[in-house]
C-alpha cells in the first residue's frame, strides 16, 4: 500500500512526527512538503530536532495571498499525485495546505484519511473552519480526536469510516517532554520556574483587525506590570505589530519562534500561557498548565468545560480579568488540581485502522 502525507506548516510537522516513522515502517510512504512554512525556525529547525526523515518533494510555494497560495499547492500536489499514484493521502489539521491536498486527491478520486477530522469552531469566518469542513467532507477515512468532533461530523451527515482515535498532539507532547526538561532556556532567559507567563499569538483572526490586535496588546502590555511575559513571536504577528505601528511593553521578553524542545519546557516551566493556538490548548493539558485563549472561541471547548482552559475573548479587559486570577495562588492551584485524563498511543490506532481499511478494500 502506498502513502503520500502532505503538510506544510509546523503543527502538522509537530502532530505528525509520531505517525511518519509508523508510516515509514508501515507502508510505501512518501512525504510531500508543500513548503506553506519555510523559515529555518518554522520549519527545517523542525525536521532536524524531531529527527524525521526529509520530504521526499518540496513544492515551495511559500507565502501569498490565501487563493494564490492555495493555486499553487493545487497544482504542484495534482502533478505529484500523478506521478506518484498514492493508494490513500493523509493530510493533517486544518491549514490551507490540508485544504489544498484534499482538493486535490478527491478531485483525483484517491481515499483520502484527514486526521484530527471533525474539530469545529463553529465560525466561518476563520480560514482554518473552512478548511477543517473542506478536508472532512472531502475525506474517506476520518480520524477524529473525540465524541465531540465525531458528533460534529454526524451533524454534517458524515457517519462512515469516522474513528476516535484520540489526538496526535498529545502523543507528541508525551513523547518529548523528558527531553524537552534538558533544555537549558530557563537559564538563558533568565527565568525562574512558575513565575512568568508564556504567550503566542497568530490566528488571523487576532493579527488582521487592528482594533482586536492593539486590545491583546494592550492586555499583554498592562500584565507585563505585573508578572514577566515571553513572547515567541510568529513571523505574521511580527508583520501585523509594525503594519499597524503597535508597541509592545519593553518588559516583555520578545523571542524568536523556538523549537518543540524548547517551546515545550516553556510551556511546563510556566504559571500559565496566552495563546490563540490550538495545539496549544492540547499541549497545555498534557503539561497541566491553565491556558488563556484570547479569541470568542475554540475547537476544543471540551478543554474549556473542564475549567483547565479559559476563553477571555479578545477585549483587553475580558484577557486581564481571567489572567489576573490566575495570579491568585489559590485559584492556580484550584485548576491545576481539576484532573483531566488524556490517551496517548494514537498514530498506532490510525496505523491499524489504515491497514483494516485498505485490506478490505483490494
Ligand atoms: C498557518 C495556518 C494556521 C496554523 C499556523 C501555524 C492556514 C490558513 N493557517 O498560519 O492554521 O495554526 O500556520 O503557524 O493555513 N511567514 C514567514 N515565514 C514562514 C511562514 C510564514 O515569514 O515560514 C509569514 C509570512 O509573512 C506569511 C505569514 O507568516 O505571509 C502567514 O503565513 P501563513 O502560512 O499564510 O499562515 P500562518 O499565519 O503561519
Amino acid at each position: 500500500m502506498k502513502v503520500a502525507t502532505i503538510l506544510g506548516t509546523r503543527p502538522e510537522i509537530i502532530k505528525l512526527c509520531p505517525l511518519l516513522p509508523l508510516l515509514d515502517a508501515h507502508f510505501d510512504h512518501v512525504l510531500v512538503h508543500t513548503g506553506q512554512h519555510y523559515d529555518y525556525e518554522m520549519d527545517a529547525r523542525f525536521f532536524e530536532e524531531l529527527h524525521l526523515a526529509q520530504p521526499k518533494y518540496n513544492l515551495k510555494v511559500g507565502s501569498g495571498m490565501q487563493g494564490k497560495q492555495t493555486a499553487l499547492m493545487l497544482e504542484k500536489i495534482e502533478a505529484i499525485l500523478e506521478q506518484e499514484k498514492p493508494d490513500v493521502v493523509i493530510v493533517q489539521g486544518d491549514t490551507n495546505t490540508a485544504l489544498a491536498g484534499s482538493l486535490a486527491a478527491v478531485k483525483m478520486k484517491i481515499p483520502i484519511a484527514h486526521v484530527e477530522a471533525g474539530a469545529r469552531n463553529f465560525n466561518k469566518n476563520t480560514p482554518e473552519e473552512m478548511n477543517r469542513i473542506v478536508a472532512d467532507h472531502a475525506s474517506l477515512y476520518l480520524f477524529a480526536v473525540d465524541e465531540t468532533c465525531h458528533q460534529n461530523l454526524q451533524q454534517e451527515g458524515i457517519s462512515s469510516n469516522v474513528f476516535i482515535v484520540g489526538n496526535t498532539a498529545y502523543d507528541a507532547c508525551v513523547r518529548n517532554l523528558p527531553y524537552a526538561l534538558t533544555s537549558p532556556i530557563l537559564r538563558t532567559l533568565a527565568l525562574d520556574e512558575g513565575k512568568y507567563v508564556l504567550v503566542t499569538l497568530h490566528r488571523a483572526e487576532t493579527t488582521d483587525d487592528p482594533a482586536i490586535l492593539s486590545q491583546v496588546v494592550n492586555a499583554l502590555n498592562q500584565l507585563a506590570d505585573e508578572i514577566a511575559l515571553v513572547f515567541p513571536l510568529h513571523p505574521r504577528t511580527k508583520k501585523a505589530l509594525e503594519q499597524h505601528s503597535l508597541a509592545l511593553s519593553a518588559k516583555i521578553k520578545i523571542i524568536a519562534p523556538q523549537p518543540y524542545l524548547t517551546f515545550l519546557r516553556l510551556i511546563m516551566g510556566s504559571r500559565f500561557m496566552i495563546s490563540d493556538s490550538g495545539g496549544i490548548q492540547d499541549e497545555a493539558i498534557v503539561c497541566n498548565v491553565p491556558c488563556v485563549i484570547p479569541l470568542n472561541e475554540t475547537c476544543w471547548p471540551h478543554l474549556v468545560k473542564a475549567g483547565k482552559n479559559f476563553i477571555a475573548g479578545n477585549t483587553t479587559q475580558g484577557i486581564l480579568d481571567i489572567a489576573r486570577k490566575l495570579l491568585d495562588d489559590e485559584e492556580l492551584r484550584r485548576v491545576k488540581e481539576i484532573s483531566y485524563p488524556y490517551e496517548t498511543g494514537m498514530s498506532q490506532k490510525i496505523i491499524g485502522h489504515l491497514k483494516q481499511h485498505h485490506a478490505q478494500s483490494v
